[in-house]
């Protein structure tokens, strides 16, 4: 296993290092812009057992480690990776979902492996300075899945060995598959989390605040992804738009556009309801005539409350 750097000490930064850390993986160095913070990671990392990563600058990285996560936002995994003197040693890694092996082009021509490691799953904080987040944040790597992609075979079997050492899944993206993948992802986390966000604001028209109101919600969110999970997307649909039942809709319609600040929720609620209508057809609750005349009432503009 070749010694391991990372770059950029954010949300997935720390949670990485302290993840390869615990696992007994050789982390050699961290390279932050800021240097309280790589030292206050670095501290952390000690107090939980593990050997003590160097603090270093960025433009030094290479000196301790050869395998090197550029932990960056993606619009900085370009410049971050052409600033450094990759040799053919050497492996640069990035861990963008959306982005190719393009970005790391400086590091091929300078004869480096190079290869992205797309953890699967959401880190919305990362506290270098405190290790119970980090821990959190590292169980949930842990079974996650990996999205790599390395064309070099000796880089693609040390990333696969490294996705094991800290409980990750891993299978292989093509360069041309990566948007439409990250756009999969994007779906399935930062709209769900739009749409609880929009739930919570109706719930916030009955005077219930945020909490409370994702603490009513939290049996339906966990039942739903539960049962779509084990029975599949068709079999866990329900409501109104499954059923067919023509009246809720059109209440549910009028309800929205009566709000006074209406027209982003029902906008969303009439796109999604669009978008649900063939998985309703295709469960086989609803005919097809059943489907046009719901889709002619949410094509129907500000509908009167009806209650
Ligand atoms: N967050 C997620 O849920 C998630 C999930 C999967 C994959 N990813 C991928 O992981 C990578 C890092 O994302 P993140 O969410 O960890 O981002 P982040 O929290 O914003 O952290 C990125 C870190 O990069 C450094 N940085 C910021 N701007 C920079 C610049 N202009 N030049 C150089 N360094 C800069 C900063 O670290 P220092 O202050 O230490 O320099 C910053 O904390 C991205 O490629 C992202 O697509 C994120």
């Amino acid at each position: 296993m070749p010694s391991i750097g990372i770059i950029g000490l954010g949300r997935v930064g720390c949670t990485l290092a302290f993840a390869l850390a615990r696992a007994g993986l050789p982390l050699t160095a961290l390279a932050s812009r800021d240097q309280a913070k790589a030292r206050r990671l670095v501290k952390t990392l000690g107090r939980s057992g593990a050997t003590e990563p160097a603090a270093v600058a960025a433009a030094d990285i290479l000196h301790y480690a050869d395998l090197v996560f550029l932990a960056t936002p993606d619009d900085a995994i370009a410049t971050t990776c052409a600033a450094l003197p990759w040799g053919s040693a050497q492996c640069a890694v990035h861990l963008s979902g959306a982005q190719t092996l393009e970005v790391l082009a400086s590091a091929r021509r300078r004869g480096a492996a190079v290869a992205s490691f797309h953890p699967l799953n959401s880190f919305p904080a990362s506290d270098p300075g405190s290790m119970a987040e980090l821990e959190l944040r590292a169980e949930a790597l842990k079974g996650s899945y990996i999205g790599l992609s390395c064309p070099d075979a000796g880089g693609a079997a040390i990333l696969e060995e490294i996705a094991a050492s800290i409980g990750a899944g891993h299978f292989y993206l093509g360069e041309d598959q990566r948007v439409l993948y990250h756009a999969a992802a994007v779906m399935a986390s930062n709209f769900v989390t739009t749409l609880l966000s929009t739930s919570a604001e109706l719930w916030r028209q009955l005077g219930i605040d945020e909490d409370m109101a994702l603490r009513y919600t939290a049996p339906l969110l966990f039942t739903t992804c539960q049962n779509i999970l084990t029975l599949g997307p068709l079999a866990a649909l329900t409501g109104p738009l499954a059923r067919g039942d023509l009246g809720t809709v059109q209440k549910h319609l009028g309800a929205l556009d009566a709000l006074l600040d209406n027209s982003r929720t029902a906008t969303l609620y009439r796109a999604l309801a669009k978008a649900t209508l063939p998985l309703a057809l295709a469960k086989g609750t609803i005919d097809r005539g059943c489907a046009d005349e719901l889709l002619t009432l949410l094509q129907t503009e500000e509908l009167p409350c009806v209650k």
